[in-house]
């Protein structure tokens, strides 16, 4: 099995071998997770930190399920109300942490770039659980391994990446992984929504849903970013929802047994119709959130296999 990375901190470093591993181990915790006993050992003995420097719900409790399934003794910190309110540094921070010897930190952060700052300063394996607008690598994988599993195959699909992609480390991580994999990727959005000279990286660009959705076995909706705009990116909730949200209607022109996922927190009535979004014939949302613990467990496996293989090395 191979994997050589000492920290996961984006897909743009991965192999698409790698990928597929890191996948095929999931699906072992998958199952796992499946029984009445989930716990496995491998992480017995080892501390995991969860340092979120931005609100996270959903996330947060998947990493520290995760760990806490593998056997790891979890600390997780609310970053927002300790030290960064006192003026310290990420890196002081970080320090002080890694001078507590933890094996794994998993971190979020609001500015793109910061993650792999830290990775630099620290003796452990840190897990990007999102930074700024640059990449969210679990939440692709955990996408991953839910349309392989729902479509019996990850390579040769048209996926619809739809909404709010300037904003989202969510799409570009998809992106990158769904075109390792040798899928097409189409952008549906409204043209302040999507970044210029998007078309470079290789995807297909188009304002119109329906146009978007033609024919795609996958429609990936993606939250309105409202937390980074300051203002004047769509003329109304209503009127974003009239053109983009995603309803019967609009999934109607998508494949007949196309999915239809999103990473959560949801805006019903903004994105997504409410029903459309409950309907388990056509909604992968809740198997998201199970994929992401298992996808989870699968990297902090990998990660923690590494660390076992070169015990005594130290960062500079
Ligand atoms: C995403 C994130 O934080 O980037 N959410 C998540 O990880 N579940 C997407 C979002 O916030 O819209």
């Amino acid at each position: 099995m191979r994997f050589d990375h000492r920290h996961l901190l984006g897909i743009e470093a991965l192999r698409p071998d790698e990928i597929v591993t890191l996948l095929d181990l999931a699906d072992r915790y998958v199952a796992l997770g499946r029984q009445q006993e989930k716990h496995a050992s491998l992480l017995t003995g080892r501390t995991q930190i969860n340092m979120f420097f931005e609100t996270s719900t959903r996330t947060q409790a998947s990493f520290e399920l995760a760990g806490k399934r593998m056997g790891a003794d979890v600390m997780s910190m609310a970053m927002q109300a300790s030290s960064i309110k006192k003026g310290e540094t990420l890196i002081d921070t970080a320090l002080t942490l890694n001078a507590m010897h933890p094996d794994l930190l998993i971190v979020r952060h609001p500015h793109s770039g910061a993650v792999a700052l830290l990775a630099q300063k620290v003796n452990c394996a840190v897990i990007n659980a999102g930074d700024g607008r640059h990449e969210h690598p679990t939440q692709a994988l955990l996408d991953a391994l839910t349309i392989r599993r729902r479509k019996g195959r990850l390579h040769r699909l048209t996926v619809a990446i739809c909404g709010d992609i300037a904003h989202s480390r969510v799409a570009r991580s998809n992106i990158l992984l769904l075109h390792k994999l040798e899928n097409r990727v189409r952008l549906v959005g409204p043209p302040t929504l999507l970044p210029s000279g998007i078309e470079d990286f290789g995807v297909e660009v188009t304002h119109d849903m329906r146009e978007g959705l033609a024919d795609a076995d996958v429609v990936m909706m993606l939250r309105l970013q409202k937390e980074r705009m300051d203002g004047g990116f769509i003329p109304s909730e209503r009127e974003y929802y009239h053109r983009y949200g995603l309803d019967a209607e609009k999934l109607a022109h998508a494949k007949e047994d196309a999915i239809v996922m999103h990473p959560g927190p949801m805006n019903r009535g903004v994105e997504i119709d409410g029903t459309l979004a409950d309907d388990i014939n056509r909604s992968v949302i809740q198997e998201q959130v199970e994929m992401g613990v298992a996808v989870r467990m699968a990297a902090m496996d990998l990660l923690a296999r590494n660390l076992r293989a070169r015990p005594t090395e130290v960062m500079a």
